[in-house]
C-alpha cells in the first residue's frame, strides 16, 4: 500500500516495512477538524482514501479553501519541518482514511531517508506554483474568470466527458475563489445558461473550454 504513495517512492521494502510499523491508520467522519491554524504540530498525515479541505479562517468565520487534498496526497509537513505552528486548518470533506506518523518518527525517518525530503520539496514546489496561479487569478481576474479557471482545474476527462467528480457546493466554490456565495451562484447560472456547463446533483459537467475573460 505505502509503495503507491508518491512521497514514499524511492524507499525500499525494508524501509517501507519500518514505516508501516510506526504509522497508525485511522478513519475520520466527514467534517472532522484534524487540526486548526496556529496549533502546535505533532503528526504528519497521508490521505489513504477520501478528501480533506486545507484552509484559513478569519475572526468573522469567513473561510478560504487553499486546496483540496485526496488519495496519495499528504499534509502537516510544513510545521513539522520548520517548527512553526500549523499554517492552515485541515478538515475532512468526506469520510477519510489517514495514515498518521508522529513527529518523532517522521523526523527520525527523514534523517535516515533523505530522499523523502526531495519528494517533500517537489510537493512544496507544486503547491507554490498552484499558489502563484491563485494569486494571479485573485489579482488579475474577475469572479467569472476565477470560477471558470477553478472548474477547469478541478475537472477530469474520462470517456470524452469532462466533469468535476466531487460534489461542490456554491459556498465551497466561493471559499476557493474568494467571492460571495451569491456571486458564485450568479456566475454558475450564467455559465449554465450559456451552455458552458451543466449541473446535476451538485456535479458539474463542462462542455468545451470555459472562457476566462468576460
Ligand atoms: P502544516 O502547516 O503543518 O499544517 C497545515 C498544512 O496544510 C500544511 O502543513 C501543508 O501540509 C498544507 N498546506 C498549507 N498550505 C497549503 C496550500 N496552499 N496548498 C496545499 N496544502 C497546503
Amino acid at each position: 500500500m505505502l509503495n503507491e504513495i508518491p512521497i514514499f517512492s524511492g524507499l525500499n521494502d525494508a524501509e517501507l516495512e519500518k514505516l508501516e510499523k510506526v504509522a497508525v491508520v485511522k478513519t475520520f467522519p466527514k467534517n472532522t477538524i484534524l487540526f486548526s491554524e496556529g496549533d502546535q504540530s505533532d503528526s504528519f498525515y497521508v490521505v489513504l482514501s477520501g478528501k480533506v479541505n486545507v484552509g484559513i479562517n478569519d475572526e468573522e468565520g469567513r473561510e478560504v479553501i487553499l486546496s483540496i487534498l485526496g488519495e496519495g496526497e499528504y499534509f502537516g509537513e510544513m510545521a513539522l519541518l520548520d517548527g512553526e505552528p500549523r499554517s492552515a486548518f485541515v478538515m475532512t470533506k468526506e469520510p477519510t482514511q489517514l495514515l498518521i506518523i508522529s513527529k518523532k518518527d517522521f523526523e527520525s525517518f527523514v534523517e535516515t531517508n533523505p530522499d523523502i525530503i526531495i519528494n517533500v520539496l517537489k510537493g512544496l514546489l507544486k503547491r507554490l506554483r498552484e499558489a502563484n496561479k491563485k494569486i494571479e487569478s485573485l489579482a488579475l481576474m474577475n469572479v467569472y474568470g476565477r470560477v471558470a479557471r477553478l472548474l477547469t482545474q478541478l475537472s477530469v476527462t474520462r470517456d470524452d466527458k469532462t466533469m468535476i467528480e466531487d460534489k461542490l457546493t456554491h459556498q465551497e466554490i466561493a471559499n476557493m475563489v474568494g467571492a460571495s456565495r451569491e456571486m458564485v451562484s450568479r456566475v454558475l447560472k450564467e455559465l449554465s445558461d450559456e451552455g458552458y456547463i451543466s449541473i446535476r446533483k451538485k456535479k458539474i459537467t463542462l462542455h468545451g473550454k470555459l472562457p476566462y475573460e468576460w
